[in-house]
């Protein structure tokens, strides 16, 4: 789409702030490649101006939105419809606008398994330890326990968090081995040997911290552990690149990106999303590829 039209069908992204956003080069290439007369645009909204920005969403014919950081889950109470995945989660970042209902969506889930998948990791069967218990720990772990791992371990510098997000996984998967534990040194070093996955959920090494590390850095990564980090500015992390430094199998956050752009897209557009032109506009888009400049 080179030029928005009387008639181009808009979409777009709520968040606060929205300025360092991957998603409308990607939406944009994708509409661009399949020459669909459709725009996506960020909108910076204060959580205060969330109903008022909805609204507005109506009047203006919007298609749908994105939604991310700090609306994921203060915008459900806005739903007239909420998919079942997104209910159990707790958290919608695709809205989609029919007739003026707003339904929302997690494309994060399926984002982040497709991401998983991928990358040749196949989670049933796995222990996994999660590190963080933020809105993305809630999307992985959900994911995981779907996929039936053997086990999570939900490891967070508030440990409560993660209690929090055990008894919910519980409600859910009475009949997983689900536990939590503060991200500390002790209990890393208790644990280290035990998993065959570990994710990095939390924001720590994000850029501009970039050499910042949630793994302790007198605990030892293991070869035989596949790392994966939600992190995708840098793309590779302080986690990520320690984990390779081990003769670790790595897997960076740009997958999940891309993978629950593509199924907001094919939810508004009705159409299968060229997953490898969003890849290519994410990393023409990305502004820290590595940790170090070159
Ligand atoms: N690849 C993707 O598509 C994708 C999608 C969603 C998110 N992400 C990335 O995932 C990360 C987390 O996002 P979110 O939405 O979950 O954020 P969030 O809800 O704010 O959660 C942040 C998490 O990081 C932890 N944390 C923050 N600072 C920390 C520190 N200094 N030391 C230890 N733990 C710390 C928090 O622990 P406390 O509970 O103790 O505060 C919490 O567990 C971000 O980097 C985001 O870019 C990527």
């Amino acid at each position: 789409m080179e030029t928005v039209r009387g008639s181009t069908s808009l979409v777009g992204l709520l968040g606060w702030p929205v300025s360092h956003s991957l998603s409308p080069n990607m939406h944009n290439a994708a509409f661009n490649q399949l020459g669909l007369d459709w725009a996506y645009v960020p909108f910076p909204v204060r959580p205060t101006d969330l109903s008022k920005a909805l609204k507005g969403l109506i009047a203006l014919n919007i298609v749908g939105v994105n939604v991310t950081i700090p609306h994921k889950q203060a915008v459900m109470r806005y739903m007239d419809e909420v998919s079942k995945s997104a209910q159990t989660v707790g958290a919608v970042n695709t809205v989609y606008i029919k007739e003026g209902k707003f339904i929302g969506h997690n494309t994060d889930i399926t984002g982040f398994l497709s991401a998983l998948i991928e990358a040749d990791c196949q989670p049933k069967g796995l222990r996994v330890a999660v590190l963080g218990a933020g809105g993305a720990a809630r999307a992985a772990v959900f994911a995981l326990a779907w996929s039936e791992v053997d086990s999570v371990v939900i490891l967070n510098r508030t440990a409560e968090r993660a209690a929090f997000l055990i008894d919910d996984l519980i409600d859910v998967f009475p009949d997983s081995s689900l536990y939590f534990g503060p991200l500390t040194e002790p209990s890393v070093a208790a644990l280290k040997d035990s998993f065959d996955l570990v994710i990095n959920t939390t924001s720590v090494g994000m850029y501009p911290h970039v050499d910042d590390c949630p793994w302790p850095e007198n605990i030892p990564m293991q070869a035989n552990t596949v790392y994966c980090d939600l992190i995708y500015n840098p793309l590779e992390t302080a986690f990520l690149s320690r984990a390779k430094a081990a003769g670790a199998k790595t897997i960076d956050g740009l997958g999940m990106l891309i993978h629950q752009g593509a199924v907001a897209f094919e939810l508004w557009t009705g159409k299968t999303a060229p997953v490898k032109i969003m890849r290519h506009a994410c990393l023409a888009g990305l502004p820290h590829k590595r940790r170090h400049k070159p």
